[in-house]
C-alpha cells in the first residue's frame, strides 16, 4: 500500500518508489512535516528527521519544525498556510490531528476542478482530520499518491464544526518546509504576448512571491513555482515543483528565516479573500500538484505533462486526436461576411487543413470590439443565413467549424447590458472601468450562470459547431457581488470563479464532443484549472516564430504540447512586425496544438504547396506530437538566446523529431551536434531532414550515438538551402529501424 501508516512513531509515509511524502504526529497532536522528494524505503521510521514536538519557534534553536499546517500567532512565526478568525476576533488555532483514513482512489473536490483516477487502484488518497476543540474548526487534509507517479496531489477541506461564525482569511491549498534553502525559486513570469518565461533566483532570506489579484491567473504569473538545487539542468539535479489546479486569484511564495530553512506555500491569494463559515458550512480548497524530480528539470516537466494530460484534462477529446484549424482571427479580423467566410473555408480545406473556426465578429452588431458581448445571437447583416447555413457550407467542403465566444463579459453597448446593467461587476455609486470597451459579468451569481448556460447552448445546437474557443479579454475592476451582503465581500472573487467553473462543466458535459479551447488574450489564463475543462488554450496572441520559442520553451515548464495552441501566421508578423520563413513558421508551431491563423486566399502558389506539406508532416505525425514526450534540448534563454531545439519522442521510443533553431544568422557557424535525449539507446534510427527538398535521404545512426555524442546540425546544408539566413529552423525524422 503506498501509504504507511506506521502507529509507534506516528508516522505517516507516502511513498511508490518514485517520491515519498514522510509525516509525522507530533506529541502535541499537530502534524509535522519530515521530508518531501527522493523516494525513501518503506518500514522504517523517519521520526529523527524532525523534532518530535513543536514548543515554539525560538525555544529550540537549531530545530524549526516541519509543520503541515502551520497557523498564525502560533510561535512559528513564518508565513501561515491557515488563518482563521473566530467570533472572538482571535485567530489562533491549536489543530489536533484527531482521525485518519486511507480512502482507494481519489475523491472529486466539489465545485473545483481536479486530477482524477479512472480507476482506484491508480492512488490512494490519506486524510488526516485535524481540529481545534475552541473554535469548532475542523480540517481535513487529502494527499493522494499515485501508483508510478512522482507526484503528489494535495488539497483540504475546511468545515464549521462550532456554534459560532467563523471567518477564513487565509487557507493555502499546501504549505512545503524544506530544511535548508540552498535552492534557486523558478517562476513563470512575462505579459501579453510574452507569458510564462523562466526566471530563476536563489532564495534569499524574506519572502519572495509571485500571484494574481486580478480575477483571473493572469499573463503576468503563473500558478506554479519551482525550486531547484543551483546547477540543475534539464537532465540532471534535483527539483520540487508546486502547481495550483485554480484559475484565479492566486499566491505563490517562498519564505527563508534566519537558520536557514524554506516554506513554500501556493493557494488563493489572501489579499482581500475572507471566507465566513457558517456552523454546518464547509469549504474545498484548490488542489494543488507537488511534483519531484531527482533527474532535473525534464523530469519534473515529464511529470507534470503526463499527469495534466491523462489525469486532468477530461472527456473524449483527452485521447481523440485533435484537428488542424484554421483560425480566421489574424486573416480577416471583424471584416468578414458569408461568402468571404465560405472562400477563407475553401481555401483551408483545400490546404488539407480539417477545420475552420470563426473567430470574434459573428454576434450583435460587432463591427469591431466597442460593442455587443453578451448579445450571442448571430449577426444577419454579415451572415444573412445564420451559423447553420455557414457551418452546413463549412462542412460541404469536407472539414469542420468552430466558433469564438467571451462568455463571461458584457459590452455597454449591447442589449443585455441594456437588460440587465445590475449583471456586470461594479461597486454601486461607483464608476466602472471599462477595458477593451467591455465589462465582467458576475458570475457568482447563480442566475447570470444559468442565462448564459442557456444563451451559448442556444448558439451550439443552432448549428454544426465541432469546437468552440472561449476567450476571456479582461481582469476585475471594482471587484463586489451586488447580491453579496457587506461581510461576504471577500469571497466575491472566488464565488466568481466557481461560477466560471459551474459554467464550463454545464457546457462541457452538455457538449462532450464539441472540442473547447480556452483563452485569455492569449494565455492570460493558461493554468491547469480550466485545462479541467478544455484540454488546450491559446497560449499567446503572439504568433511570431522567434518569440514563440520562448514562450511555448517556458509553458512547457508544466504544460504539455498537446495543450499549447500554435499556429502558422502570415508576416510581417501582426505582434512584431518580423519576417520569418514560412518553414520556420510552421517548425515552431508543430510543437504545439498545430494551426493556421492567417487568410488563406491570399498565399502564393508556392506556399500553398508548402502549408498542405506542413499539413501532411503534421498529421503524418500527429499522435507523436500530440501524445508523445517533449524534451528541451537547448533554451532560447540561455547563452545569447541565438539558438533553441527540443524533439518529441513516442512513448515506445521508435520515432521522434528533433528541431534546431537559429535566430541570425552568423559567418562560419560553428560546428556542432545537438545531444538528443530520450532515445532507445540500442536501437539504430534513421535520421532524415525534414523537408528533404534535394533528397539527400536519411542516414543511420544508433540511439547511444545520438545521445551521448549527438547530431550533427552546423554547419548549415547548403545544397537543401536550409539552416542558411536568419530565422532558421531544422527539422529531423527519426525513425527506429532494427534494435
Ligand atoms: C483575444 C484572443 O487572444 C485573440 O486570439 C482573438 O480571439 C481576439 N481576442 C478576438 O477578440
Amino acid at each position: 500500500m503506498p501509504v504507511e501508516w506506521r502507529p509507534e512513531e506516528r508516522q505517516f509515509h507516502l511513498h511508490n518508489g518514485r517520491i515519498s511524502y514522510v509525516m509525522r504526529v507530533l506529541a502535541n497532536g499537530w502534524l509535522g512535516h519530515l521530508h518531501a522528494g527522493a523516494p525513501l524505503a518503506a518500514g522504517r521510521s523517519y521520526a529523527h528527521l524532525g523534532p518530535t514536538d513543536f514548543q515554539g519557534f525560538s525555544q529550540r534553536v537549531g530545530e524549526p519544525v516541519g509543520l503541515e499546517l502551520p497557523t498564525a500567532g502560533s510561535g512559528d512565526f513564518r508565513i501561515p498556510s491557515l488563518v482563521v478568525e473566530q467570533p472572538d476576533g482571535s485567530s489562533l488555532l491549536d489543530l489536533r490531528c484527531v482521525d485518519h483514513r486511507v480512502l482507494p482512489g481519489k475523491p472529486p473536490l466539489a465545485g473545483l476542478p481536479s486530477t482524477y483516477v479512472v480507476r482506484d487502484e491508480e492512488a490512494e488518497t490519506l486524510e488526516v482530520e485535524l481540529r481545534d476543540e475552541i473554535a469548532g474548526l475542523e480540517v481535513r487534509l487529502l494527499y493522494t499518491i499515485f501508483g508510478d507517479r512522482p507526484v503528489i496531489a494535495r488539497s483540504a477541506v475546511l468545515a464549521n464544526r462550532g456554534e459560532g461564525r467563523l471567518v477564513v482569511r487565509t487557507a493555502m491549498s499546501a504549505s512545503l518546509d524544506l530544511p535548508d534553502s540552498r535552492w534557486e525559486l523558478v517562476q513563470l513570469s512575462g505579459t501579453w504576448s510574452r507569458e510564462r518565461y523562466p526566471h530563476a533566483a536563489p532564495l534569499l532570506p524574506g519572502r519572495r512571491s509571485v500571484g494574481s489579484l486580478r480575477g483571473a491567473s493572469g499573463l503576468e504569473h503563473n500558478p506554479f513555482l519551482m525550486v531547484q538545487r543551483p546547477r540543475t539542468s534539464e537532465a540532471a539535479g534535483e527539483a520540487i515543483g508546486l502547481s495550483l489546479v485554480y484559475s484565479g486569484n492566486f499566491l505563490a511564495e517562498a519564505e527563508v528565516e534566519p537558520r536557514g530553512t524554506a516554506r513554500l506555500r501556493i493557494g488563493i491569494h489572501p489579499e482581500g479573500f475572507a471566507w465566513t463559515l457558517e456552523p454546518g458550512a464547509e469549504l474545498a480548497l484548490p488542489e494543488a500538484v507537488l511534483a519531484w524530480s531527482g533527474e532535473g528539470v525534464g523530469a519534473l516537466s515529464d511529470a507534470y505533462h503526463d499527469l495534466y494530460r491523462r489525469r486532468l484534462v477530461r472527456g473524449p477529446w483527452r485521447d481523440r486526436p485533435r484537428p488542424v484549424v484554421l483560425n480566421s482571427w489574424e486573416g480577416v479580423y471583424f471584416d468578414f461576411d458569408h461568402d468571404r467566410l465560405v472562400e477563407m473555408a475553401r481555401a483551408t480545406a483545400d490546404l488539407g487543413i480539417e477545420l475552420f473556426v470563426l473567430d470574434d465578429g459573428w454576434f450583435g452588431e460587432r463591427d469591431s470590439d466597442t460593442s455587443s458581448l453578451g448579445d450571442w445571437v448571430v449577426d444577419r447583416r454579415k451572415l444573412p443565413g445564420g451559423l447553420r447555413a455557414l457551418a452546413h457550407d463549412v462542412e460541404a467542403l469536407g472539414i469542420r467549424f468552430g466558433l469564438w465566444i467571451e462568455p463571461e463579459m458584457v459590452s455597454p453597448r449591447s442589449r443585455l447590458f441594456d437588460a440587465h446593467p445590475e449583471w456586470a461587476i461594479q461597486v454601486p455609486g461607483r464608476g466602472r472601468t471599462e477595458i477593451r470597451h467591455q465589462l465582467v459579468l458576475d458570475l457568482g451569481r447563480p442566475e447570470v450562470v444559468d442565462h448564459l448556460e442557456a444563451a451559448i447552448s442556444g448558439v451550439l445546437e443552432s448549428a454544426a459547431i465541432s469546437y468552440v474557443k472561449w476567450d476571456m479579454n479582461r481582469n476585475i475592476t471594482e471587484p463586489f457581488g451586488g447580491t453579496l451582503p457587506p461581510e461576504r465581500q471577500g469571497e466575491f472573487f472566488h464565488r466568481y470563479m466557481l461560477g466560471v467553473y459551474e459554467l464550463w462543466r454545464r457546457l462541457t458535459t452538455r457538449f462532450p464532443d464539441i472540442l473547447f479551447e480556452s483563452c485569455a488574450s492569449g494565455g492570460g489564463r493558461f493554468d491547469p484549472g480550466l485545462l479541467a475543462y478544455a484540454p488546450q488554450a491559446w497560449t499567446s496572441d503572439d504568433t511570431d516564430a522567434v518569440e514563440r520559442l520562448r514562450i511555448q520553451w517556458g509553458t512547457s515548464l508544466v504544460y504539455p504540447v498537446s495543450s499549447m495552441g500554435a499556429h502558422v501566421s502570415a508576416v510581417p508578423n501582426h505582434q512584431v512586425g518580423r519576417i520569418t520563413p514560412l518553414a520556420t513558421r510552421g517548425a515552431v508551431a508543430f510543437f504545439g496544438q498545430f494551426g493556421y491563423e492567417l487568410d488563406p486566399r491570399r498565399l502564393t502558389e508556392a506556399e500553398g504547396v508548402e502549408v498542405r506539406a506542413q499539413v501532411r508532416f503534421y498529421t503524418e505525425h500527429r499522435a507523436l506530437f500530440q501524445q508523445g514526450r517533449f524534451v528541451r534540448l537547448r533554451s532560447p534563454f540561455e547563452d545569447d538566446g541565438n539558438e533553441a531545439a527540443w524533439m518529441m519522442v513516442s512513448n515506445d521510443r521508435r520515432r521522434a523529431v528533433v528541431a534546431h533553431y537559429r535566430v541570425l544568422g552568423r559567418p562560419v557557424p560553428r560546428y556542432d551536434r545537438l545531444r538528443l535525449r530520450g532515445l532507445d539507446p540500442l536501437t539504430t534510427y534513421r535520421v532524415t531532414p525534414w523537408p528533404d527538398a534535394a533528397g539527400i535521404g536519411g542516414v543511420a545512426r544508433a540511439g547511444d550515438e545520438l545521445m551521448s555524442v549527438g547530431l550533427g546540425i552546423e554547419p548549415a546544408d547548403p545544397p537543401n538551402g536550409v539552416g542558411v539566413g536568419d530565422f532558421t529552423a531544422r527539422l529531423f525524422d527519426l525513425e527506429a529501424t532494427g534494435g
